[in-house]
């Protein structure tokens, strides 16, 4: 949600603190700011608004010293004013602390604090935090911070410092993500490693309930009272690159871009381990296991629960298994029957959504075993989950999830063709055909890409319209959900996402010819059935896009009816025709945004990573 980075070293640590904002803003950018630490005082500069202000200001009256936490803000409690923005302070100003996440008991804590004296100038729950501080008994920093952990209930990652102690920076971890970077220039805290990639590939995560002193030598962690032994670094498998634009104009695109790129490493990875065995063990699931579930329940929100809902389809034809797709944030408080022999699926990019993350907790307190289906390696679901299964998407910076959307469908198919065999469900001939179709993924995806142009012409016609429908039948249904929310996402236009036929039961009333209608129409068994529903829209005067198969450029029917036709490679099984359908959509919806200035990779009001609930 918001973005946190600290560093402490030998080096001028507003430079660092800023480009490391700069990587963090997708997890939130109404506002921004710092606090350095410097002959025994605490600079703080803060503004609404983009990093890049606060750079400008910062270029202009430079803020001096060699330690300093930043922040990048998603408001939750209080307007996104520069006064809301972090780093919050106590009343002396001698501690200056960045937060994300919510303090859930907030309000009656600053009753109390304001109670006993302190002076209040935010809005935020974060600023009981540092008046908490500000009270707490203890010899130093990390002693004050831990005394104050025990009064607050929520969900939080901190990062604090005080001009008692001008190297140190103490940071905490319960329920929001927070790493260390090591490196011989100095230590990093930040909510992730895209803020301190360029300057270490070591991080070290903390655990819920981690308590880390950091200076420029490294860092201590502790727990309870004591401090633990230092953890082994992981090592980040993508270079500071992969979060660079190289050369695309936004990272939404670039991203598009790189979905064969990620289709093929996300095979490749689950292929490596050839044996359907090796397979499930990663997936910390014996054939045996394999077998026995009687069920599949998925967990998951936004794009990922999109994913879901076309992974029903994939994993009921190749597993036999019934599936059931949840939101998170519904299944977690739903009225729940024990689980046996069900297995969870836990589907999420960032890996820290907190709804997903409560609900996969839920699913195993009630004896799931639970697969987490995650782009971000060492992220929360990852590590809390039974087994993981990673994509290989590599890291995902624009709000719109795109690349992590089609390898998550990958992810499922390759998960279906090792259960279906496992379990008898696939005939080996199917099996191998399947297998042969998904390696051919990427060279299709790489060849629906050619569409961008046509969609840049095509968003011109359409980039102003009252709305815009999405239908599709069948796997091509959820489909259409993710064109319509990737549309809304980026262009603020409204748009719905319908099964096609379903529609006569109200969306048709919407239908005139400012409202156009996007058909994901590839050629399956429904294709027939799509086609009468065209008819019915084409009737009632819409302007109709189709998403059609290559094949189709001959088809004389659906050329009559449709206003514009985009034509994409589709693979002959249609359970993996999602994977390349959906491209035209995110392409459509990136070149309407773009074509209404709208900032594509920070849409207003959006996060990339939700880790509030
Ligand atoms: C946010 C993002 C969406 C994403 C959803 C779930 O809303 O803006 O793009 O689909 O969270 O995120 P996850 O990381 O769990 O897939």
């Amino acid at each position: 949600m918001c973005g946190i980075v600290g560093y402490t070293g030998r080096r001028e640590a507003p430079p660092i603190l800023l480009e490391g904002l700069q990587r963090l803003v997708y997890r939130g950018y109404d506002s921004a700011g710092l606090a350095v630490s410097s002959n025994g005082t605490l600079a703080i500069r803060k503004m609404a608004g983009p990093v890049e202000d606060l750079s400008q200001d910062i270029l202009q009256t430079p803020l001096r010293g060699v330690a300093g936490i930043g922040h990048t803000r998603w408001a939750t409690h209080g307007a996104p004013t520069t006064l809301n923005a972090h780093p919050h302070t106590d009343c002396s100003g001698r501690i200056a602390l960045v937060h994300n996440g919510i303090i859930e008991n907030a309000d009656r804590l600053r009753a109390e604090l304001s109670a006993s004296g302190h002076t209040f100038r935010t809005d935020t729950d974060t600023e009981v935090l540092a008046h908490l501080i500000e009270d707490a008994p203890g010899e130093c920093l990390e002693d004050r911070v831990r005394a104050v952990i025990g009064r607050v209930k929520g969900s939080y990652g901190i990062a604090v410092v005080g001009t008692a102690e001008p190297g140190k920076i103490v940071a905490v971890r319960q329920g929001s993500p927070v790493l260390l970077g090591l490196s011989e220039g100095g230590t990093f805290v930040a909510s992730d490693a895209a803020a301190v990639r360029s300057h270490t590939d070591e991080v070290v995560y903390l655990l819920d309930g981690d308590l880390a002193v950091i200076t420029a030598d490294g860092y201590q962690i502790r727990r309870g009272n004591g401090t633990i032994p230092l953890r082994r670094p992981t090592r980040v498998a993508w270079s500071a690159d992969a979060v660079e634009l190289a050369g695309f104009e936004r990272y939404m695109l670039k991203e598009i871009f790189e979905q064969p790129d990620a289709i093929r490493r996300t095979i490749a990875s689950w292929s490596a381990r050839n044996e359907s065995e090796d397979a499930l063990a990663q997936c910390n699931l014996t054939p045996l296991e394999c077998r026995t579930f009687e069920r599949i329940q998925i967990v998951a929100c936004g794009t990922s629960w999109h994913a879901g809902l076309i992974g029903r389809y994939i994993l009921e034809e190749m597993t036999g298994i019934p599936v059931q797709v949840e939101y998170a944030s519904e299944y977690r408080y739903k009225c729940q029957l024990p689980l046996p022999g069900t297995l969870t699926l836990a589907i999420s990019q960032s890996g820290e959504t907190a709804d997903t993350l409560e609900a996969l907790r839920r699913a195993q307190s009630e004896g799931s075993h639970v697969l987490g289906i995650v782009n971000t390696v060492g992220s929360t679901i990852a590590r809390e989950s039974d087994g993981v299964m990673y994509l290989a998407a590599g890291p995902e910076i624009g709000v719109a999830s795109t690349k992590a959307f089609t390898s998550q469908l990958v992810a499922l198919l390759l998960l279906g063709l090792t259960f279906g065999e496992a379990r008898g469900a696939l005939a080996p001939p199917r099996a191998r055909e399947l297998e042969g179709e998904l390696r051919k993924l990427p060279e299709l995806v790489r060849r629906s890409l050619e569409v961008d142009r046509e969609i840049k012409e095509l968003a011109k016609i359409v980039s102003n319209p009252r709305g815009f429908l999405y239908l599709g039948r069948g796997v091509s249904f959820p489909v259409a959900l993710e064109g319509a929310l990737k549309l809304k996402e980026v262009s603020y236009l409204h748009a719905e996402g319908y099964p096609a036929a379903e529609m006569k039961h109200g969306p048709i009333a919407l239908v005139d010819d400012d409202t156009p209608v996007v058909f994901v129409a590839p050629r399956d068994g429904l294709y027939r059935k799509v086609l009468a529903n065209i008819q019915e829209v084409k009737a009632r005067g819409g302007r109709i896009i189709a998403i059609c198969a290559e094949e189709d450029e001959e088809e004389m029917e659906l050329a009559r009816l449709a206003d514009h036709r985009v034509h994409v490679p589709c693979p002959s099984d249609p359970l993996l025709t999602p994977v390349t359908t959906v491209v035209p959509l995110q392409l459509l919806a990136y070149h309407v945004a773009m074509l209404r200035g709208c900032n594509v990779d920070r849409p207003r009001n959006l996060a990339k990573s939700v880790t509030v609930e």
